[in-house]
């Protein structure tokens, strides 16, 4: 592509403002828009960055259709503006999730038709039912869980999950909105042509992520052994034991990179998309990286309780879309928790109020 114009939804955010800064970084000559309404806390601090990069900022919120009146003709955008949290809308307050996550997606789709533009749609590994993901084979080794050679449901391997397992029960109230947009952004292809890709990411990690309790573990972990706060284990025994694979944000960058550039080989699939069983990690073991990169010891406390929506295992099968583009992640846990230190460390005063929690 010579020319290109991108708006990025969510551009201020993890995922988004990572995504905005590597393609300004790679294609300068791309027009770059990241459209954010700066509600997740230390978003604002990716404004100067982006700027700097030439990336333009637009303030602006998914849930207001005036917001997203863009004049300037758009070729593609990336859908990374959300509520991530997976325990959001649980105690009950639908509102946000619902009005930004569904509302706001239908919203940018509208936006899509209106300009032809191609959709690149972050979504969730959390569509996929909690209590079949509840329900996973699994051994307990000494520090981690893991997934059994045979399975009783379709869809899950000792590769992980693929686009098989099964659809149809309770998921969350943050995944029940990724799963109806992406029935909606069928309907859009189907009815306006918005031709888009849907990713179904796990847990992606790495540098301005502003870990919190309720999502970005890794980023968090990093940030209490950085500051030596103490570590808790909910769950399972509390022993730290449940198992997640991790994606270098750097690692969905190049999918993304790849989608965008060989949009027709990709348009109207979805995929599972994650770190897979080489980039996967127990609690118990991030302790382990986090106390070598810092040097910190911290106290591990064992809580008996289960989150609401945990699940003990999730490893992503990336078949699919390995077979499909050829991408496959290459960087490991440590990589991403490396990376995360010499980013705090770097940014500690800026960080210390977010990130020291
Ligand atoms: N980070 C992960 O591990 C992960 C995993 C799977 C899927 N995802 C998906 O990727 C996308 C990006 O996630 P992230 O980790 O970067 O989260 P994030 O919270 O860091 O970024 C989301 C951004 O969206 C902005 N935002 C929230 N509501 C908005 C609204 N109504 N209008 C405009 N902007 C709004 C926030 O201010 C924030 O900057 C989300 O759709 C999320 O569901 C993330």
């Amino acid at each position: 592509m010579n020319k290109s114009t991108l708006l990025v939804t969510g551009g201020c955010g993890f995922i988004g403002s990572n995504l905005c800064v590597l393609l300004k970084e790679k294609y300068p000559h791309y027009t770059i828009m990241a459209l954010d309404n700066l509600k997740r806390r230390g978003s604002e601090l990716n404004i100067p960055r982006l700027q700097e990069r030439g990336v333009k900022y637009v303030h602006g919120d998914i849930r207001n259709p005036e917001d997203l009146k863009i004049e300037e003709p758009l070729d593609y955008i990336i859908d990374a503006a959300a509520e991530p949290s997976v325990g959001s809308g649980l105690e009950g307050a639908f509102n946000y999730v619902i009005n930004t996550n569904l509302n706001g997606t239908v919203n940018v789709l509208e936006l899509a038709a209106r300009h032809k533009a191609r959709f690149i749609f972050l979504s969730t590994s959390r569509v996929y039912p909690i209590s079949y993901l509840e329900n996973i084979g699994y051994t307990e080794c000494d520090a981690r869980f893991s997934i059994h050679e045979t399975q009783s449901v379709k869809g899950i391997s000792k590769e992980g999950v693929n686009e098989d397992f099964p659809l149809d029960r309770a998921r969350s109230v943050y995944g029940s909105t990724k799963l109806a947009s992406e029935l909606m952004i069928e309907e859009f292809r189907e009815f306006f042509g918005v031709d888009y890709v849907i990713n179904r990411c796990g847990v992606v990690a790495g540098p301005y992520q502003m870990g919190k309790v309720d999502q970005g573990v890794i980023a968090l972990w990093m940030a209490r052994y950085y500051w030596k706060k103490d570590v808790s284990y909910f769950g399972y025994n509390g022993r730290g034991k449940q198992v997640r694979d991790v994606l270098h944000i750097q690692d969905l960058f190049a999918l993304i990179d790849h989608e965008i550039h060989y949009f027709d080989r990709v348009q109207g699939r979805t995929f599972n998309v994650g770190g897979g069983n080489a980039s996967s990690v127990s609690l118990k073991e991030l302790s382990a990286i986090c106390s070598a990169i810092t040097g910190n010891r911290v106290k591990e406390n064992a809580i008996q309780e289960n989150r609401k929506g945990d699940i003990p295992i999730y490893i992503t099968d990336n078949a699919r879309v390995t077979t499909s583009t050829g991408w496959t992640p290459v960087r490991t846990v440590t990589n991403i928790a490396q990376d995360i230190f010499t980013w705090i460390n770097s940014n500690e005063k800026t960080l210390q109020n977010i990130l020291n929690i």
